[in-house]
């Protein structure tokens, strides 16, 4: 096993009608309040008069706005200026993992003099950043419970992984009954992009069985929870089970003593929605039977055959290629079929024509041909995915 350290700060405070204990949260942390929110979903659900009523003593800025695949100019740009200008103690973020990541890149820019292209590119290390509080609308992320965000610049198609420590929330207030209204693309999506977090995870070596069996125990939840949602949008338990498997995505504790798999699938969907603005939980899901096929072999094969087992129920007598490749067709049949998720690129309107620029462009920026990865990639091996 691998040597580790985990913390994660943020305090989680989840259930039906939590958002009562807005104010006490808020109180000690400031008075000054950067609100932001996307394009219009929380006003639809009757949040944004609630957090506004609940927060009357406090005062208020806004932004809103803040894009799907959420944007440096004008929305994080936009962000730094309120901050400075209002001087804003606490930026509260309410709706879905755009949002928060988006005030995660915010936060770090309110405290720096310069461009916050600066801090996301880590030409420069933030030294401090505003705290962060968070009322998520969507499960997906997990970016309530970790310290990063992913911020898109159109002009160089690029879209980056910010992390720091400095940026984990003080506060996720996490209600399940808000997501409730959440569409089935973007259910679907949620629940494909927080199953592939466990994937990234699990897809490791060295592997140990606690590591192995939270990634296990989220992927089976989401898998059985996931069609209840699409079938019935409004069934809490369904939507109280996805929200608590998704936030443990991202925060380390599905890799704990684990091997480092370099994230792979997320490098090559992260470039996609650079590209073309599609949804992050539709990409991976077109993406991840496509590199599952295309990196077994013989030293792969064991994850192949422990996952096909423990999550598929396919008989361990079988030869190991045969359930590895049961495995992948499972995997391609949940998404196809049990989600109903568009599984080609062409789909979600992407043609051939850049899938070369496009693998260039992961290879020289994600470093998936790290030697030290699971399964290491060129840029052939991207191409061939993505072709
Ligand atoms: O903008 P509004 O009007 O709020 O509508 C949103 C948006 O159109 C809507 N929505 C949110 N809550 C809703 C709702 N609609 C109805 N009812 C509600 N309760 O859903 C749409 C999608 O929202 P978005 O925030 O974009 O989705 P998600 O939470 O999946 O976030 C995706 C972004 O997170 C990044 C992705 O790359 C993508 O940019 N990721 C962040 C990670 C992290 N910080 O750790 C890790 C992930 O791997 C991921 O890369
Ligand atoms: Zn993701």
């Amino acid at each position: 096993m691998e040597n580790f350290e985990y913390h994660t700060p943020t305090r989680l405070i989840f259930g039906k009608g939590i958002i009562d204990r807005l104010p006490e949260v808020m109180r000690p942390i400031g008075k000054k309040v950067l609100l932001a929110y996307g394009g219009g979903s929380i006003k639809r659900l009757g949040l944004y008069d609630k957090v506004k009523e609940l927060l009357k003593d406090f005062e208020i800025h806004e932004l809103g706005g803040i894009e799907p695949n959420p944007k440096y100019n004008p929305s994080v740009l936009d962000g730094q200026r309120i901050c400075k200008e209002k001087r804003i103690d606490v930026i509260l973020s309410v709706g879905g993992g755009s949002v928060l990541d988006c005030c995660k890149a915010i936060a770090a820019a309110a405290r720096y003099e310069g461009d916050p292209w600066d801090l996301i590119s880590y030409k420069v290390k933030a030294e401090d950043a505003l705290p962060i509080v968070d009322v998520m609308t969507l499960a997906a992320t997990g970016s309530e419970y970790d310290c990063g965000g992913v911020i898109s610049r159109t002009e160089t198609n690029d879209k980056i992984g910010y992390v720091d420590p400095l940026l984990y929330p003080v506060c996720s207030l996490l209600d399940p009954a808000y997501t409730e209204t959440v569409n089935a693309k973007h259910t679907a999506a949620g629940v494909a992009d927080a199953i592939n977090h466990a994937m990234e995870q699990f897809f490791v070596n060295p592997s140990n069985s606690v590591a192995d069996g939270f990634c296990e125990t989220l992927i089976k939840t989401l898998m059985k929870f996931g069609p209840v949602a699409l079938d019935h949008p409004d069934d809490y338990k369904a939507r109280a089970e996805i929200m608590l498997a998704c936030t443990f995505g991202c925060n380390g504790l599905l890799n704990l003593g684990a091997g480092m798999s370099g994230w792979p699938m997320h490098g090559i969907e992260h470039a996609l929605s650079a590209y073309y603005g599609i949804t992050h939980g539709e990409g991976l899901a077109i993406i991840t039977p496509r590199w599952m096929r295309h990196i077994l072999n013989d030293r792969t094969l064991e994850r192949f055959v422990k996952f096909g087992v423990d999550i598929y129920g396919i008989s361990a007598e079988l030869p190991p290629y045969e359930i590895a490749e049961q495995t992948i067709d499972k995997t391609y049949d949940f998404f196809r079929n049990t989600m109903r998720m568009p599984m080609t690129l062409r789909e979600v309107g992407i043609d051939k024509s850049r899938l070369k620029e496009i693998a260039a462009h992961i290879a020289t920026n994600e470093g998936l041909d790290n030697p030290s990865i699971f399964a290491p990639l060129t840029e052939k091996d991207i191409y061939e995915i993505l072709e």
